[in-house]
């Protein structure tokens, strides 16, 4: 079926259940519709994986589909992604790689496998055309702003190039390139994601400017050698994205040249304070009757689901709050910023949270 054809059986099914609404009450239309197809439901939202790309050896991009209820998102900006892995239902943030001037209604994601992991090893290796994935709306800060400044600075690592690439496709989209410069790093120039488009680019867009570094010959890109590749970088407005380390830097640098307001930097992960990391102790996970010994570092998250807790989660970073847990005895560390925390019946975000001694929450 083409994919005109199936917008209008979309457009068709959805006008027929505005109307017969009155019909099916208790039950609502959109339950039926939901069971025809995942995409028609309002309630939950979803997206039909239409296409898988493989960029890497260990990542690919998957054109989704959104179903009912998807706004437009702007450049940079991530959302939530949820699969059946095993029959749990796991969720993680990935950021849209596509310009959101695309107007065939679809969007991408990048994703690189990390090993070990549950969900990127599941999306790059085993999902294919046609798999229904849970979605959330996009959100985020890591957008470009308008009117977009006249001179930027990318510097990227890894997958980190995700949120960037969905920018540039979106100004050689909007045909009016400031002058760019990208600093990417990978491992080697095959395992650079989106390496040919990069490349292609940089030789044909005149204002576009493109840096690889190679880290398996050599050493990790340094914000040091910034000055030198980009001698009026503190003139730029700068986002950057990849490792922990390599954010933290940029933040130290920026802020020590005086211009922290230039700086703009999306973790994938969560940055942990130095100082965390003291004494945990036992969790009672007590809606589900479990309970394990914690250390003072893992987050009470990873806890639970390594003791077979069905714990809620989305971002896994602090921005969600789709992983709190009501407090009922202990205290809790936050791992953002070594803070000590936790008042009988508190909310604690488990992603970001760890055991400061004996803890009981409700999950
Ligand atoms: C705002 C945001 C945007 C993101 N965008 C992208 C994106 O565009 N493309 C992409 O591939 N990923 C992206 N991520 C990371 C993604 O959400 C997952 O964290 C990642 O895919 C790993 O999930 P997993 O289930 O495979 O690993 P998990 O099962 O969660 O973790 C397995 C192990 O890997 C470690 N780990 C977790 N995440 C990473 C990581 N990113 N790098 C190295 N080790 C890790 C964990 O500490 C753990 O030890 C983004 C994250 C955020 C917060
Ligand atoms: S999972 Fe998003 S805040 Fe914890």
């Amino acid at each position: 079926m083409t994919a005109l054809a199936r917008t209008r059986i979309d457009e068709v099914a959805l006008r027929l259940a505005d109307t017969v609404a009155w019909l099916t009450t208790p039950l609502l239309p959109d339950d039926y519709l939901g069971l025809i197809n995942p995409l028609w439901s309002s309630r939950k939202l979803r997206g039909r994986v239409e296409a898988v790309q493989p960029e890497t050896n260990d990542a690919v991009s998957l054109t989704v589909r959104p179903g009912r209820g998807w706004i437009a998102h702007r450049a940079g900006q991530f959302i939530g992604v949820g699969v059946d892995v095993d029959g749990v239902r796991h969720w993680r943030t990935y950021s849209l790689s596509s310009a959101p001037e695309c107007a065939d209604g679809r969007v991408t994601i990048t994703v690189k496998a990390v090993p070990g992991g549950i969900v990127s090893p599941y999306l790059v290796h085993r999902t294919k055309p046609g798999t229904v994935i849970g979605l959330t709306r996009p959100e985020g800060r890591f957008v470009l702003p308008q009117p977009v400044p006249s001179r930027l600075l990318f510097v990227t690592a890894g997958s980190g190039i995700t949120p960037v690439m969905g920018m540039l496709r979106s100004l050689v989209w909007s045909g009016e390139m400031p002058d760019v410069i990208l600093l990417h790093s990978a491992p080697t120039r095959e395992e650079v994601i989106f390496g040919a488009e990069l490349r292609r680019l940089a030789s044909q867009v005149p204002n576009l400017r493109l840096h690889e570094h190679y880290t398996r010959s050599g050493c990790r890109l340094s914000l040091a050698q910034v000055p030198d590749l980009v001698p009026d970088w503190c003139r730029r407005g700068v986002w950057v994205c990849g490792p922990t380390a390599m954010l933290q830097e940029a933040e130290t640098r920026w802020r020590e040249a005086g211009i922290p307001d230039r700086l703009h930097v999306e973790h994938f992960r969560p940055a942990v304070a130095a100082s965390t990391g003291g004494a945990g102790g036992r969790v009672r996970f007590l809606s589900s009757g479990q309970r394990a010994d914690a250390d003072g570092a893992t987050p009470l998250l990873v806890v639970g689901e390594d003791a077979g807790v069905l714990m809620p989660s989305g971002c896994r970073m602090g921005i969600c709050y789709s992983c709190t847990g009501r407090l009922r005895s202990g205290r809790v560390r936050d791992l953002r910023s070594g803070r000590e925390y936790g008042e009988e019946g508190e909310l604690v975000q488990t992603c970001v949270s760890a055991a400061a001694g004996p803890v009981e929450i409700e999950l």
